[in-house]
């Protein structure tokens, strides 16, 4: 079950702590006020592992596990059935992985959650990175269909799956909102409030504006992480939505 929409802006972002270490991790999880949801991604969890979780957790914090599984059907089940067991409420996977390892992680999922009295997760698929560009993606993986429409069909995999929901940047959003009504999810990232720097992202949009486009919930980093005072950035990303 996708988790329930709350007009509550706070239970919109999801701060993506993008940090080396636990402890950098979780001062910055400390220092914001009314902070609800936090994504821990690759590099976090491979210096950390399931302790962060566990910790962050521990502070009444909501966890996105963002370690976009891609194996054969039985290892995505087990990795789903632990990270569900860990009591991570979004957690994602690659579409590409196929239909059976999309149906074997989706049931163990809800099994792993079962197994210690928790609410059923949310897996989100991964559809395709926004870090390929359009021509290298055709080329390299011999793909002839834009980019747009692989997007769609992995998505629509993932729904025939049973997923709950998908991970899509700004330039998808609105399609995919189009093709799957709430209360599939859509988390969007590459957010920037008006006047931050967009960094490394191509397109971006405001809080607002993938609100608008139909996101369920947004994954805000560096305009929060790397702000001068992440609460004040926090606040004011909140403000934005309010
Ligand atoms: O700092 P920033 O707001 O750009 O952080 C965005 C977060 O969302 C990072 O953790 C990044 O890995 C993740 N992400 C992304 N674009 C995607 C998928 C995930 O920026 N297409």
């Amino acid at each position: 079950m996708p988790p329930a929409f709350s007009p509550d802006p706070a239970e919109t972002i999801i701060l993506a702590l993008d940090r080396p270490d636990a402890p950098s991790a979780l001062a910055l999880a400390d220092a914001i006020a009314g902070l609800r949801w936090v994504k821990v991604g690759l590099e976090l969890f491979s210096a950390a592992g399931p302790a962060v979780v566990t910790d962050l957790r521990d502070r009444g914090l909501r966890v996105f596990l963002d370690l976009k599984f891609h194996d054969i059907p039985a290892t995505m089940a087990g990795a789903c059935r632990s990270a569900a067991r860990l009591g991570a409420e979004l957690i994602t996977v690659h579409a590409c992985a196929g239909s059976d390892a999309l149906g074997a992680a989706q049931a163990a999922a809800l099994e792993g959650a079962a197994s210690v009295g928790l609410a059923p997760p949310t897996l989100l698929a991964v559809t395709v990175l926004t870090s390929w560009p359009p021509e290298r993606f055709a080329a390299e993986l011999a793909i002839a269909e834009p980019v747009s429409a692989h997007v769609e069909r992995l998505a629509a995999l993932a729904v025939a799956a049973g997923l709950g929901g998908c991970v899509c940047s700004p330039l998808e959003v609105a399609a995919l909102r189009a093709a799957h009504p709430q209360p599939f999810t859509l988390v969007t990232p590459g957010i920037r409030p008006a006047g931050s720097a967009s960094g490394d992202q191509r397109r971006v949009l405001t809080p607002a504006q993938a609100m608008a486009a139909g996101a369920s919930q947004l994954v805000i980093g560096r305009p929060i992480s790397a702000a001068p005072d992440p609460a004040v950035a926090f606040q004011a990303c909140c403000a934005e939505l309010g």
